[in-house]
């Protein structure tokens, strides 16, 4: 089996998940590929998804769904009835509805979402001084994603013909979820931020240039 993980990290927890979910994969004898498509140029490329015959998604929360650069890289994917899963990393202040958010874009990208998961991260507003889950992820949260590998594994080769279970929906429309994602940071005034119009506060140029402004 040949999968395919691609995943968005602004300051590395997302990538350090990721790493882990591509060792055991690997370790369980799947071929796997894993690209990191933080950067813009990376998520212009156009992904042949041919060879796979599965897909993973990794991606932080940024105000409660995947980051707005993410959504948008997600719906110009083709997922050609392939079976996908998903894996998320949190400052610990909400994922919901997160999960629903994106799979909806999966499925409407033509993804069979059949697992998805949660994990603890250190807060990316830790570099504008908060103090929020510095520790982790930990090497208990390796251990959980190594379990999420190996019940996806199966999912994905048909051992286990389950997909993802109905999820919760959310009450909040897209409109109100818009606006928390751009209101509420105008609020939070000790972040150092760039900002600009196609900002998503992601905070990657914070962590690999960290010049005030
Ligand atoms: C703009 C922005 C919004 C965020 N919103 C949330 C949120 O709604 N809930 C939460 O628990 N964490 C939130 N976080 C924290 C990140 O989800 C968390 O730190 C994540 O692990 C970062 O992943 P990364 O290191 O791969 O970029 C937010 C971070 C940023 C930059």
């Amino acid at each position: 089996m040949k999968v395919l993980i691609l995943y968005f990290s602004a300051t590395e927890n997302t990538a350090k998940m990721a790493k882990v979910i591509e060792g055991r994969f690997a370790e369980m004898g799947v071929e796997v590929t894993m690209s990191n498509m933080t950067s813009y140029t990376n998520r212009q490329e156009k992904i042949d998804l041919a060879p796979y015959d599965a897909v993973v998604f990794g991606a932080p929360v940024h105000a409660r769904r995947a980051p707005k650069v993410v959504r948008e890289w997600l719906r110009t994917l083709n997922g050609q009835g392939k079976k996908c899963s998903m894996f998320f990393t949190y400052g610990g202040f909400g994922v919901h509805p997160t999960h629903y958010s994106t799979r909806e874009i999966l499925e409407e990208q033509h993804f069979r979402v059949v697992s998805s998961a949660e994990f603890l991260g250190a807060h990316t507003f830790n570099l504008g001084g908060w103090r929020a889950l510095g520790d982790r992820p930990n090497e208990l949260d390796f251990k959980v994603a190594k379990d999420y590998v190996e019940l996806t594994c199966k999912r994905f080769t048909g051992e286990d013909d389950r997909i993802l279970g109905e999820l919760e929906k959310t009450e909040y429309t897209e409109e109100q979820l818009d606006s928390a994602e751009t209101s509420r940071f105008k609020v939070v005034t000790q972040l150092p931020t760039r900002g600009g119009e196609e900002c998503s506060m992601c905070m990657a140029c914070e962590e690999l240039c960290p010049t005030p402004v």
